[in-house]
């Protein structure tokens, strides 16, 4: 399972860089008006240091708008990823790039149809939200789920990308059902190593291996 950071925070996406189990980086509109930078200032910057993919999202709602951002946006470097809404135009848009060789991410999707519908038009990845289906009392990992059932009945090659990650809880359902990324705030991905029973030990053999006679 592959793991991407959602972040527009360049210092955390070194950190997590450094950390060593960082496949790629998702932003989106709002993290990048957090990080207070211009966005193709910030994505260049992102891919002067991370070579997987890193995803970039147009802001443009109609397909010639999408498809011109775009084409600017890949312009930046070839690990660019272009995020597309899961909307009639934004599928429009993901078959005029996959016919470019693009890379896409379709975005803000919340059915398995939707995602067999950006697998058809050709998505490199399609983002399922599932801590936001749950804000909303319904379960997001279903969702996953059937689009996992979906694409391996097809043999469809587009991979899931499980967004709105939100805890350790969310990460291990997704990697059960076999979903092919999950991209995690900074905070969960850091959480993912941690165990209070690896921290107690790590003390006690401390403390035991003071006590050792080298
Ligand atoms: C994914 O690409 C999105 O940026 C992200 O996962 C959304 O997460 P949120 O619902 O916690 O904002």
């Amino acid at each position: 399972m592959k793991f991407f950071i959602d972040s527009a925070d360049i210092e955390e996406i070194k950190h997590a860089a450094k950390m060593g189990w960082v496949d790629g980086v998702t932003t989106n509109p709002s993290l990048v008006a957090k990080s207070g930078k211009d966005f193709k200032t910030l994505i260049t910057e992102i891919c002067e240091f991370i070579s997987g993919p890193v995803s970039a999202e147009v802001l443009a709602t109609d397909y010639e708008g999408m498809v011109k951002e775009g084409d600017q946006l890949s312009t930046i470097a070839p690990n660019v990823v272009i995020k597309l809404p899961l909307t009639e135009d934004g599928l429009r848009a993901t078959k005029y790039f996959f016919d470019q060789g693009v890379q896409t991410n379709v975005t803000l999707c919340f059915s398995p149809l939707q995602a067999l519908m950006a697998a058809k038009a050709g998505a490199t990845m399609v983002s399922p939200f599932v801590g936001r289906l749950d804000d909303v009392g319904t379960a997001g990992m279903g969702m996953v789920s059937e689009i996992r059932q979906i694409f391996d009945n097809y043999g469809y090659e587009t991979e899931i990308l499980a967004a709105s990650l939100r805890h350790p809880m969310h990460v291990l359902d997704a990697a059960l059902i076999g979903a092919d990324i999950g991209t995690l705030p900074f905070k969960t991905l850091a959480q993912l190593v941690k165990h209070p029973l690896t921290d107690r030990g790590l003390e006690q053999f401390i403390k035991d291996g003071q006590n050792l006679k080298v």
